[in-house]
């Protein structure tokens, strides 16, 4: 299966388990894509596929991730399925930690984690956390229109299959006979192009060394592999010896540790972690140190295979255990033909001697001393993400003093991440040998460590401030650590460091997450398991790359423009040709018909013809007889360039150059410059909210099959928008859309990034099975569909604010500028969206702004969940907390006294009655108890110094509609058969938001039959024509009006039979309606909303109704790192009556944690020129496991409904985003906390977003300032 992701979660979808033979049977979990075939000789593997499925049986762990809701999508379910097992074949009760840790390398884009983590729950030793915790989402149903009242739970543990180890796969017999009586011998694999070879001997090992001295040793292939995968590069030879004994020791010494360089990091963590509680404390301190480093260190599919070796000698810059080694005098045993040499590893990194290791060495083994008495190692990591992220930087440090002292007799402190390898600051250390262990000694020490340590800029954009204020905080750290320890020793010598700054010696630990006290809420209908749920847990669940392949099949591979603006010179596409297996070479001449698309002014563009506009613009696609050929020969199309001008890639330049996609637009409301003339205050500020990638699991895929008559194609393609594809690919075949059936069965993940931009790939791959005549798939790289599609528009605010002493906010005067990239797409669209959502849960009385889309050289931006919304209100949240700070009063009194109070008019006068919003933000202060809890974190924060805490309450108003009418109307297709058995289909598109589900649900209702009498296929433009994009929410809303109505018009034709026989069944019923010639098929029609905007006058009705809701969330952040911690959050929303809570509360926690990745983490990164740097999950990172709120509850507004749309419901899939804000502004709150503390100016710019560098560069403090006046220092006591 081709890769999905790079690094951190290769193939969440394919992620086997090794049952390795030895001793023990082991069970590991690991990346198929990372796993060389050859090396699971004589290991058995399991995939998702083998651990259960409907067909035989379904595991209790597929089960319980269903049924408890914990996949929407389904795309990352077998991946969340292979680690869960595993850890339950190894520990059938395991701990929480030990779940926690499980589950640290997989990512899941859409359910938020928390239902997968109540899954995980119900395995664990303490399940009864988890049956509070799950049993807390009792809810009652009370439907208006079918008085009706429900009492159920999200999932009911009764309902699970026991977990019984004893009924699982045993290991194979035949496997476990080969390891015991075979004897060991070399294996030799010879593929096409590369030799594998597997010694097991060393001696056997190192003649082979001197063979091939280019040969890499492979044993966990991270290292390696990656680099063959994407970076080109290529080993003839490769030799793995794992198998050798001597890589493989464990040992335990008179002086510390020996484990051989073989050894997994997951081995070395279990033998640390034993060793500890083995060994007197003081000799471990060493273990402990490095142990620390493990736990974070990838995820455990990585740490499974990777070899403690093979991070040593990869020496890169991030590697987490060099620095704690090298600081620890470890020591490395070389071997190589006929020498062996133990050297100690920092000799290696501080350049002492000739100690470099030569190539025809290898390393045999690692030796890890035991700590001293007077000795003290810490090791410390700064990542993007807490998690299975590399570090920013990182170091590992260790001091010995003279006996019973406190000077110092020995220190070393190395760090990674600063320089290309591990480096050591060697002076620094030498020159504080014999000082004494205090706050001069810091003073010196960290200006020397400045001096000594160069950090040179990194092509990746990282700050090298925020690094060198990492490495002397870290020092500062140690420093602490040090004096915390030497306190124990003598007390009354050395009292240690202020109560205070204790805190902060505290790491942040990723804890199962918890829900807060509260009593039961009231939402209606049932949690109805997703559809697919357990197809997804099976593996079973079919994705555009998991159709099976058509005879013939061709590979697309693209070939992207690396230039922002330049003119096409010439197209080579000779070397590309002769690869093997290539087909043919398809650009925009091959095009039948349309290859741009003009929406608007400017054109959407299919292949790039005479001139490029962005990197990362198509300009041609190879196809061939595989994935690999294709990808070798698109590598080899070479493309001269001509470089035109100006190259835009910044909202300031396209300012500047007056580049914008028409119509800018403009809504006002009072009299602003009046207004202005008669306030208290006015403020004036800016911020700039970075964008964001879709990050969708599946990436954008393709497969079109010509059907070889009457220009009749199958387009099989992963889109929200069925009917788009259809009408891009007709029309790029000048073939009328009726030869062109574009099929959905199920779509890996959306988030409003597969629109559009899926058509111009669908396009792609049609002109090239049209060409070619063959069928033709079409999946992008994870690197290639972050380059190409773009995703949410990043944006600047600029705003004026004028308001009254007392906090009443009277004009405001802002403009927002979006960078929509180098096509329209939907930018305007999304420009106007942001200014009729601004205002968020605020009257602003006097009001002007304007939205501009700017049009640059970025690849084009387009839709994305919120749609403007979550930009343009966090720049209205930034000017109400900014009015607090001026007025002195707090932004939740600021927020209260400008909410919408009573029946108003927003500013384009449309009807708005805000009591739920009231009621939402009532509520929600309650549930999370805000003045009681700021109180305590106020009390928190004056007792810990480089600690702090902060909480804050953020109110939402999502206004549901689509602007126009006929964008919301929807078609459903019902069919009964003779049987009884029901097929429905409508024009939705299921991505993960349950609506199939919910389809099911309401036909059901108005069928009244069970809802296993209905299945739901797929959607295609051949049963549902002309159906609207799933966007904008409104799924649920108007195709359940268009089911309604189908299902309607067919109980009305079978009324007078029912009439006639009320007793009867069914199927009775139905054998009569065909027996009496009543048609069985209806379809269904919903005309939309009625919805009107009139920009001229800036007045309208653009939306049909308003969401509500709340959400207050408290974090803790590291003042010397800038690193913080979720605690908790509270959410209230009001979505009418839910028709299906478990589905919906979904919705509302996934869209929540990817709105805490666009405003706290997920950052893109673009050189100069405009090339895309933040290309994978590895440079990439959006929320994992760690990052969800340590307490999290989301309740429904009780006793809400909605006339407006399917019963009584309303659209729940964007709104949850913009309350990832909440977090936003309670790191904020932190970082005010700390400057009021240190007297710092009380205004301060925080953009999005708010990572842990930015929230360091706002704590400013001595060290910040060392780093940026390195010349003037001046320390009024660091302690
Ligand atoms: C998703 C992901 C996340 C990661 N996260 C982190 C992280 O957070 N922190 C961190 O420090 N690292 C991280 N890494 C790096 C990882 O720890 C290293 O790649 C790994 O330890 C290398 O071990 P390996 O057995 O897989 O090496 P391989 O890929 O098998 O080999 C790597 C190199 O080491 C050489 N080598 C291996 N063994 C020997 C030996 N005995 N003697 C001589 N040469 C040898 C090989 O010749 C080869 O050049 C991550 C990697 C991935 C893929
Ligand atoms: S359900 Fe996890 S990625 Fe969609």
């Amino acid at each position: 299966s081709p890769c999905y992701q790079l690094k951190s979660q290769l193939c969440p979808r394919q992620n086997p388990q090794c049952h390795m033979t030895g001793e023990k049977t082991g069970h590991y979990s690991a990346n198929a894509c990372l796993l060389p075939i050859c090396c699971l000789y004589g290991a058995a593997v399991t995939t998702v596929e083998g651990v259960g499925s409907t067909e035989t049986r379904v595991h209790p762990v597929q089960e319980r991730l269903a049924k408890c809701h914990g996949s929407q999508c389904g795309f990352c379910s077998p991946g969340m399925v292979m680690s869960i097992y595993t850890l339950l074949r190894n520990y059938p009760e395991p701990t929480p930690e030990q779940m926690i840790a499980a589950l640290a390398g997989n990512l899941c884009r859409c359910t938020g984690y928390r239902p997968i983590l109540d899954a995980c729950k119900t395995f664990c030793k303490v399940s009864s956390i988890s049956l509070s915790v799950a049993c807390l989402y009792t809810v009652i149903c009370v439907s208006s229109e079918f008085g009706e009242t429900v009492s159920t739970s999200l999932f009911s543990i009764d309902e699970f299959q026991p977990l019984d180890p004893t009924q699982e796969l045993i290991f194979p017999p035949e496997l476990m006979r080969m390891a015991e009586n075979q004897p060991k011998r070399t294996l030799f694999f010879h593929g096409e192009r590369m030799t594998w070879i597997s010694p097991v001997s060393l001696d056997e090992l190192l003649d082979l060394k001197a063979a091939h001295p280019k040969a890499p040793l492979v044993v966990g292939n991270t290292g390696v592999g990656p680099e063959m995968k994407f970076r080109g590069v290529f080993h003839p030879v490769v030799i793995a010896p794992a198998r050798i004994p001597d890589l493989n020791v464990v040992k335990y010494t008179e002086d510390g540790l020996t484990l051989g360089a073989a050894c997994s990091l997951s081995v070395a963590k279990d033998v640390l972690t034993n060793a500890i509680s083995e060994f007197p404390e003081e000799k471990t301190k060493v273990f402990c140190a490095v142990l620390k480093q493990l736990r974070t260190l990838g995820g455990e599919q990585i740490r499974n295979v990777a070899s403690l070796g093979g991070n040593i000698i990869s020496r890169k810059s991030t590697s987490d255990l060099n620095p704690v080694l090298a600081a620890s005098n470890c020591v490395l045993s070389l071997a190589s033909r006929g020498k062996k040499r133990r050297i100690p590893l920092s000799d290696i990194f501080a350049g002492v001697g000739n100690n470099t290791i030569t190539p025809e060495e290898i390393l045999v083994s690692v030796h890890i001393p035991h700590s001293r008495k007077g000795e003290y190692v810490c090791a410390f990591r700064q990542a993007p993400r807490r998690e299975n992220a590399l570090s920013i930087t990182n170091a590992g440090m260790r001091v010995l003093f003279e006996e019973g002292t406190d000077i110092i007799k020995d220190l070393s402190i190395f760090y990674g991440g600063a320089a290309s390898t591990t480096v050591c600051a060697k002076q620094t250390c030498s020159a504080l040998t014999g000082r004494h262990w205090n706050e001069q000694t810091l003073d010196e020490a960290c200006r020397l460590i400045l001096k000594e340590i160069a950090v040179p800029g990194s092509a990746s954009g990282e700050k090298v401030d925020y690094k060198k204020t990492l490495i002397i905080s870290f020092f500062y750290r140690f420093f602490l650590e040090v004096l915390q320890s030497l306190k124990t020793t003598d007390p009354y010598h050395y009292p240690g460091i202020p109560v205070e700054y204790g805190s902060v010696l505290q790491d942040f630990k990723t804890k199962m997450p918890q829900k807060p006290d509260q009593s039961p809420q009231d939402p209606v209908g049932r949690p109805i398991m997703h559809q697919s749920g357990i197809k997804h847990a099976t593996g079973e669940a079919v994705y555009i790359d998991d159709l099976p392949s058509v005879d013939g099949e061709l590979f697309l591979a693209v070939v992207t423009s690396s230039r922002a603006h330049a003119k096409i010179v010439s197209i080579d596409t000779s070397e590309a040709l002769k690869v093997p297996g290539v087909f043919d070479v398809i650009s925009a001449h091959d095009v039948p018909a349309t290859n741009e698309f003009y929406y608007s002014d400017d054109p959407e563009i299919v292949f790039a013809r005479n001139k490029v506009i962005c990197v990362g613009q198509i300009v041609c696609a190879v196809v061939a007889d595989s994935d690999v050929h294709a990808k070798q020969a698109a590598a080899k199309v070479k493309i001269e360039y001509e470089v035109l001008e100006p190259v835009i890639l910044t909202i300031e330049e396209a300012i500047k150059h007056n580049s914008f996609f028409e119509p800018k637009r403009k809504l006002e409301q009072g009299n602003v410059d009046q207004a202005f003339e008669t306030v208290d205050n006015i403020i004036e500020g800016e911020i700039h909210i970075g964008g964001q990638e879709h990050f969708y699991m599946e990436t954008q895929s393709v497969l079109a099959v010509p059907k070889g008559e009457d220009k009749e194609m199958d387009v099989y393609v992963s889109t929200q928008h069925p009917a788009v594809i259809q009408e891009m690919v007709a029309a790029s075949l000048g073939v009328p859309a009726n030869r062109i059936m574009c099929h959905v069965k199920r779509v890996g993940g959306a988030f409003g990034g597969k629109l559009l931009k899926s058509g111009l790939l669908a396009s792609v791959a049609a002109v090239a099975a049209k060409k070619t005549g063959r069928a033709v798939r079409f999946i992008l790289s994870r690197g290639d569909d972050m380059l190409i599609t773009g995703g949410r528009h990043p944006f600047i605010g600029k705003y004026k604010v004028g308001f009254m002493n007392d906090g009443r906010i009277r004009a405001v005067d802002v403009n927002y500028y979006i960078n929509g990239g180098c096509t329209p797409d939907e930018s305007v669209l999304v420009a106007a969206v942001s200014l009729l959502k601004m205002d968020n849960a605020y009257k602003i009385p006097n009001l002007r702004c304007w939205a501009y889309a700017c049009k640059t050289n970025l690849p084009s931006n387009t839709a994305f969940r919120g749609f403007g919304f979550p930009q343009s209100a966090l720049v209205t949240e930034t000017w109400i907390t900014e009015v607090a700070d001026k007025t002195g009063l707090s932004p939740e009194k600021i927020r209260e006294i400008n909410m919408y109070k009573e029946n108003e008019q927003t500013h384009f006068k449309q009807k708005l009655d805000p009591q739920n919003l009231i009621r939402c933000w009532n509520e929600c202060m309650e549930k999370s108890a805000y003045y009681s809890r700021k109180k305590a974190a106020n009390e928190f924060n004056k007792q810990n110094y480089w600690k702090k805490k902060g909480i804050a309450i953020v109110p939402l108003k999502f206004p549901f509609g689509l602007g126009t009418r006929y964008l919301s109307q929807a078609s459903a297709l019902v069919h009964i058969y003779t049987d009884g058995s029901v097929l429905l289909t409508h024009g939705g598109i299921e991505m993960g938001q349950g609506i199939h589900t919910k389809m099911i649900q309401v036909a059901s209702r108005e069928l009244n039959i069970p809802m296993s009498s209905i299945h739901f296929c797929e959607t295609s433009t051949t049963t549902v024509p002309n159906a609207c994009a799933s966007a904008g929410s409104a799924g649920t809303d108007v195709n359940g009006m268009a089911v309604k109505d189908a299902c309607q018009t067919l109980l009305k034709r079978l009324q007078p039979i029912i009439n006639k026989n009320p007793k009867g069944t069914w199927n009775e019923w139905i054998k009569e309606a065909f027996e009496q010639s009543v048609s069985l098929s209806a379809t269904g029609y919903f005309r939309g909303y009625n919805e009107n905007m009139d920009w001229e006058k800036g007045e309208g009705q653009p939306f049909t109704y308003f969401l509500f809701g709340a959400a207050c969330s408290e974090v803790e952040i590291n003042c010397l790192t800038g690193d913080h911690k979720n605690l908790r959050t509270d959410i209230v929303m009001d979505i009418g009556c839910s028709i299906n809570p478990a589905v919906d509360i979904g919705q509302i926690e996934g869209a929540f944690v990817q709105g805490i990745g666009l405003y706290t983490m997920e950052e893109l990164k673009y050189s100069p020129e405009g090339v895309l740097y933040t290309r994978g999950p590895d440079q990439y990172k959006i929320p994992a496991v760690c990052d969800i709120p340590e307490q999290f509850s989301v309740s429904l507004l009780s006793s809400s409904q909605n006339p407006h749309a399917i019963y009584a419901s309303k659209g729940i899939g964007e709104a949850g985003l913009f309350l990832g804000c909440s977090v936003f502004f309670a790191l904020r709150d932190a970082v005010t906390s700390v400057r009021n503390e240190r007297g710092l100016k009380t205004t301060f710019v925080l953009n999005s977003p708010l990572t842990a560098e930015q929230i360091r560069a706002s704590c400013a403090d001595d060290f910040t300032e060392m780093v940026t006046e390195t010349l003037y220092w001046n320390s009024p006591g660091l302690v």
